[in-house]
């Protein structure tokens, strides 16, 4: 049993010659020349992941591309990963320039300044422990019998629907009862279904591409970028404001953010800064888990037997219900599943940094201000560490055989300092969801739909996932 092809098509068109990108000072890095004047930028506009592929194929751990005038580097390796995510000292965030930025401004996923990321990541981590996020859980809970009613009345069973678009609903809405105790699906859809998507999808076009013009240009995706990003600010503003008037009392992520006092000068946070934060919850919270759970239904799909033993295991212990909190440990398999899925589709597949200082990287060297580009997807997908490595198998992460790992050979959430805030929130999100819906429907997958990568800063069915639904029983279930 396979899963569909990496995204690993060599360039086309003679786009893929080679030379050695960096001699100076410790091992040159092999590299990936590409056109003149343009490198590797329209390969890595048309697939960054595919071209990233070749580029590993032909070189190895660690590859140089040419993006116009910059350099970048490929990181393939749990090695090599270990080395740029968890020494802070020599790699960065990336700093003004990140695109991001434009959209999340300088919340903890942006923020390259590392003591004012730091007062924050600590501030928040309480509200993301397991025993905190256990509190949630009859949130989590409440939202997804929500989602299921909805389900329940919009689709007849064989109905067409597609996946992803229905996951991001959910997910949209668990982070923001959990983390801000309000429901932003309403105003989300004023402003635009798509509203984060057009923002994010700038964002990411600025960060492949350096010939992008200025925002400040009156261009139609400039002007249009704008106008998505005001209704989004209004929104965000609106709901700070509300909570200043209402005062605390939610104990949840907004009330810590607005009570939060800094150590040294005991200033609140600004209006600008928890707008920052907020946003980077709603960003980073919700359309992670919701890739990850579209690309498991359609691996299960394509993998009938691994499907049988989820729906023996879903069951056997919930028999139709949606799972309690205590019915978690008792589902394995189904966590294993999804931790799979991970494995093969890393829904945040490009983990960026930058080299604060001239550095080496497994011995190479890398000039200051060098972009290093970990691909999670490659890593997680190495030959050198993961047997049959294209296969769906999710007894991969039976407790046995995880201890031979390398560390850094399965990170879907990242290494080191900014290791991903809310894995537990993510785990335990997507274990409920999972359960939820096997427990009730079988999801095949469209035969004349096409799945298509898609890598931007999330790794996005191109096409959406288009599904049909079949109830799994006619019964009355009890919750
Ligand atoms: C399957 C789901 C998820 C995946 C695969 C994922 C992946 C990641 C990764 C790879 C990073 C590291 C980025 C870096 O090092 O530059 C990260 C950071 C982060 N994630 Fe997640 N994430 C998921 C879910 C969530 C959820 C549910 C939340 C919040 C509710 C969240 C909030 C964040 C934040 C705020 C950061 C920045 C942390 C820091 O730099 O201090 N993520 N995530």
């Amino acid at each position: 049993m396979t899963a569909p092809a990496p995204p690993g098509r060599a360039p086309a068109g003679g786009r893929g010659r080679t030379g050695v990108v960096h001699r100076t000072g410790g091992l040159p890095v092999p590299g990936v020349r590409g056109l003149p004047l343009l490198g590797s930028v329209n390969d890595f506009r048309s697939d960054i992941l595919a071209a990233m592929r070749a580029g590993f194929e032909a070189h190895g751990d660690l590859v140089g591309y040419r993006l116009g005038p910059v350099t970048v580097y490929g990181v393939s390796s749990p090695e090599l990963a270990g080395e740029a995510l968890t020494d802070a000292a020599r790699f960065g965030k990336l700093g003004a320039d990140n695109p991001l930025r434009l959209v999340l401004g300088t919340g903890l996923l942006t923020s390259s300044d590392h003591d004012s990321w730091m007062r924050n990541r600590r501030m928040m981590q309480p509200l993301y422990t397991r025993a905190k996020i256990a509190e949630m859980y009859a949130t989590m809970r409440s939202s997804t019998d929500g989602w299921l009613d909805h389900l329940a009345r919009e689709y007849r069973p064989g109905d067409q629907l597609d996946l992803h678009k229905e996951l991001m609903r959910v997910t949209l809405d668990i982070v923001s009862r959990c983390m801000f105790s309000t429901n932003v699906l309403d105003d989300l859809d004023t402003i635009g279904p798509h509203a984060v998507d057009i923002a994010i999808n700038y964002a990411f076009q600025r960060l492949q591409n350096p010939f992008s013009p200025p925002v400040s240009w009156p261009t139609p995706g400039n002007r249009r970028f704008r106008r998505v990003m005001a209704s989004i600010d209004d929104l965000m503003y609106r709901l700070i404001a509300e909570r200043r008037a209402a005062g605390p009392g939610d104990a949840d992520l907004l009330d810590a953010l607005l009570t939060c006092r800094d150590a040294d000068t005991g200033e609140a946070m600004t209006d600008r800064e928890l707008r920052d934060e907020i946003i980077t919850t709603f960003a980073a919270g919700h359309e992670t888990t919701a890739i990850t759970l579209t690309w498991t239904f359609y691996l299960l799909s394509q993998h009938p037997r691994v499907l049988r033993r989820l729906q023996e295991e879903v069951d056997g212990v919930l028999a139709g219900r949606t799972p309690t909190l205590a019915d978690l440990p008792r589902l394995p398999y189904t966590l294993r599943v999804f931790e799979e899925a991970m494995r093969l589709y890393p829904s945040a597949p490009i983990v960026p940094r930058l080299a604060n200082h001239d550095t080496t990287l497994g011995g190479h060297h890398l000039p200051a201000g060098a972009r290093v580009l970990v691909n999670l997807v490659n890593i997680q997908r190495h030959p050198d560490h993961w047997p049959d490595p294209e296969r769906f198998d999710p007894d991969r992460f039976e407790p046995a055989a995880r201890k031979g790992w390398h560390r850094y050979a399965y990170l879907p959430f990242g290494a080191g300092p900014h290791l991903c805030i809310g894995k537990h929130f993510a785990l335990m999100e997507a274990q409920l969801l999972l359960a939820a819906l096997v427990a009730r429907y079988e999801l095949r997958h469209l035969p004349a739909h096409r799945v298509v990568q898609h890598a931007t800063i999330t790794l996005r069915p191109r096409y959406g996932m288009e599904m049909t639904m079949h109830p799994r029983r006619r019964t009355t279930v009890a919750r």
